[in-house]
């Protein structure tokens, strides 16, 4: 088998299914998976119990100079250590989400993500997800996806993964109110996340864009295994879907 290194890169807003697409993929061809976002939430959870303001880009700095963060690819996700404290549950609150995608909008955070990624990434096999992989951390990936969905689909799959009762973290409700909350947050990230001055979230101009706001999760997977077994002629390591 050739084991040269190879980086996938799949990039998208909030809630298309970047995660999902991720893991599959690393399983089925035997990469890494190495999800982005889990860093950024690691390091708003630090801000968050430090008492840093999330708009201080100085503060911020000051503090990822105090600050370690390990990813570490395991079943079916990450493991995220935070200065050596297992954060992987925590860093999924409503708090720690909203706040991950404030402390990523300063460059100086953004500088320090993208080196501490390229190191992970660097002579390896691994599909890594996030907002910037093929436009700023990877620029040449071998392989790059942008995964979108409506605003609307995209919240409405948020809501089917969550129970009506605990919202997600989202506060408890009706259904109508915890569905109502989850588009306000993914509204607010995805306002954030495309707009911000530094790596705004955007499709690299040689990715594979799929809108999947009409196909069906097995589609989704279906065409993008299929594309990078016709682009990469990886071996599949593990059939199973
Ligand atoms: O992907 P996830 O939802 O875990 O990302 C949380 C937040 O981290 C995003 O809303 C975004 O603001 C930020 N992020 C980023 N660049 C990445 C990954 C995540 O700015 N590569």
């Amino acid at each position: 088998m050739n084991e040269r290194a190879c980086i996938i890169a799949i990039d998208g807003p909030a809630g298309a299914g970047k995660s999902t697409v991720a893991k599959h993929l690393a399983k089925h061809f035997g990469f890494l998976n190495l999800e982005t976002g889990a860093m950024y939430r690691a390091f708003a959870l630090k801000a968050l119990e430090s008492g840093v303001d999330l708009d201080d880009a100085a503060a911020l700095e000051q503090l990822s100079r105090e600050t370690s963060i390990t990813l570490e690819p395991v079943e079916g996700g990450n493991r995220v250590l935070l200065d050596g404290v297992e954060v992987t549950a925590r860093i999924r609150d409503a708090d720690v989400t909203q706040g991950a995608s404030r402390v990523s909008v300063h460059p100086p955070i953004r500088v320090w993500m993208v080196g501490l990624q390229r190191a992970l990434g660097r002579n390896r096999r691994v599909v890594m997800e996030g907002r910037d992989i093929g436009t700023v951390v990877f620029p040449n990936a071998d392989l790059k996806f942008f995964l979108d969905a409506s605003p609307e689909a995209r919240s409405q799959r948020r809501y089917e993964q969550v129970s009506p009762m605990d919202g997600a973290g989202t506060g408890t409700g009706t259904g109508a109110q915890v569905h109502a909350a989850i588009a306000k947050e993914l509204r607010e990230r995805d306002a954030r996340d495309r707009n911000r001055a530094e790596s705004p979230l955007r499709a690299a101009p040689d990715a594979i864009v799929i809108d999947s706001t009409n196909m069906s999760l097995n589609e989704v997977l279906t065409s993008i295994e299929d594309q990078v077994r016709d682009h990469l002629h990886l071996p599949v390591v593990n059939e199973e879907l």
